[in-house]
């Protein structure tokens, strides 16, 4: 297969794919299915225990979810019966609660329907160990740097349009490109097939945290399918050509570790999906939320710009203040005591990130976004077993692109008004325009 030309399946790999897939995606559905219908409902919690209505799926909650998140933390624990699901807010609470791994267990996925693929997300020791140590020594903070360079060429190409006099809508411009051509080079994927995985990332991202429920997950099923018997297809093929080339990336990563029988090839296809989904939009939304920041607040900008030094410190605070995924769901796989209540087995928890780190017993003036305060502790890459394995990655990306920035104009300004994505979990701006400062 020749780099620059798009992979296109054949019909007999199309088929192929489609043979190893079926069962395990038959499993899934059938087993998220079963244990959604099966699981306790936190109906059945003591009357005692606060109710909420509060639903992070729902539009306006999503546009701006802290007013309930404050509710919330008035109590170690409150129930939503609609949803089924005792959900936790406070900082000290989810933190204990991240670190309970074998009792809260992320194994039926971390979305509020159970998605039950085995992968590093939802694995527990040894497995979970095996897993992180493949992927690991690639997503090294020493490792990473290799892309610095790379980080800094695309982040200027899309300023060179706003250096001209233009406005530039950094989302579609920088954002969402960057990540996407960073983690595809990580992975060893061809530059002719990075929009395609872009394209499957967001399909099997919506279809994992998406609002509207099974009728939903039904109408979007045929895209997700057919996107992942592209990915399954075209991974086939690259696991292959590693067999007799081989590369400095993940994918031969993968294909040693499946030679040396330490990864099935469906887990190395869980593995590249669980990649795509998890570094991409992500980290679209921890730049985007950075960039807003800097255009509305000049005097940062200058800040920022005098001291680089600064920019960890504001990229914690963004990590912080804006947590790009608020919040994941654990299954109690025995009873959990929080409190005076007590999640019975098979009971479904909403951990809150975004909540901990407003949480004003941990972070004095949590609203307030600032870049000096002393941002340790933050929620926002997780915590304990299953803490982000690209924190290196998406904290490289984002230091480089705003260095960039910083080197190439001297103040920003919005263009126009921004808009917010509507991923009830992965929370961040769809479009920023953006041109240089005027005044
Ligand atoms: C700003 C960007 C990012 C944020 C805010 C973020 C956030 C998170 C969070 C909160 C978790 C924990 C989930 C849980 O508790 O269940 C997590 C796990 C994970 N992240 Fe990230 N992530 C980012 C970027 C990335 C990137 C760039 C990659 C890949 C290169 C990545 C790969 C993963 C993986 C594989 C896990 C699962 C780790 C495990 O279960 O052991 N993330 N991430």
């Amino acid at each position: 297969m020749s780099n620059d030309v798009a992979f296109k399946p054949s019909p007999r790999e199309f088929v192929s794919a489609a043979r190893k897939s079926a069962p395990e995606i038959c499993r899934t559905t059938v087993i998220g299915l079963y244990r959604d219908a099966r699981r306790p409902r936190s109906g059945s919690a003591p009357a005692s225990v606060p109710r909420t209505t509060f639903d992070p799926t729902l539009p306006d909650k999503i546009a701006n979810p802290y007013p309930d998140l404050e509710r919330i933390r008035e109590h170690p624990v409150v129930v939503n019966e609609q949803l089924g699901v005792w959900m936790i807010g406070r900082y000290d609470d989810v933190h204990a609660a991240v670190r309970e791994n074998s009792v809260l267990s992320s194994k039926d996925g971390i979305a509020l329907q159970s998605f039950v693929v085995s992968s590093v997300l939802t694995a527990e020791p040894p497995n979970h160990t095996r897993l992180r140590r493949i992927v690991a020594p690639l997503l090294s903070k020493r490792s990473v740097q290799i892309q610095t360079s790379d980080i800094r060429d695309l982040t200027c190409a899309a300023l060179a349009p706003m250096k001209a006099g233009g406005t530039v809508d950094m989302v579609p411009e920088l954002t969402i490109p960057m990540p996407i051509a960073v983690i595809a080079r990580v992975l060893g994927v061809p530059r002719s097939e990075w929009m395609k995985f872009k394209e499957v990332s967001d399909r099997v991202a919506s279809a994992a945290f998406a609002p509207g429920g099974l009728p939903e997950g039904l109408r979007r099923l045929p895209g997700v399918l057919q996107s992942y018997l592209w990915l399954r297809s075209f991974l086939d093929a690259e696991i292959r050509r590693r067999a007799n080339v081989p590369a400095e990336d993940l994918i031969n990563q993968f294909q040693l570790a499946i030679e040396s029988g330490d990864l099935a090839d469906q887990e190395a296809f869980v593995y590249t999906t669980l990649l795509l989904i998890a570094g991409n939009e992500t980290t679209t939304n921890l730049l985007g939320m950075l960039l807003i920041k800097l255009a509305e607040d000049h005097e940062l900008f200058r800040e920022l710009q005098a001291d680089r030094s600064l920019i960890s410190g504001a990229v914690e605070e963004t990590l912080r203040w804006g947590a790009p995924e608020q919040w994941v769901t654990r299954v109690a796989t025995a009873p959990y005591e929080i409190g005076d209540t007590v999640i019975p087995t098979g009971g479904k928890a909403v951990l809150f990130y975004a909540s901990a780190n407003r949480d004003p017993a941990k972070f004095a003036d949590p609203d307030r976004f600032d870049i000096h305060r002393n941002t340790s502790g933050h929620l926002g890459f997780g915590h304990g077993l299953h803490f982000c394995l690209g924190a290196h990655l998406a904290r490289l990306e984002t230091m480089t692109a705003i260095n960039c920035l910083l080197d190439e104009v001297d103040g920003l300004e919005l263009a126009g008004p921004v808009r917010w994505g509507r991923n009830p979990s992965l929370q961040g701006p769809v479009s920023v325009p953006l041109r240089i400062r005027r005044s």
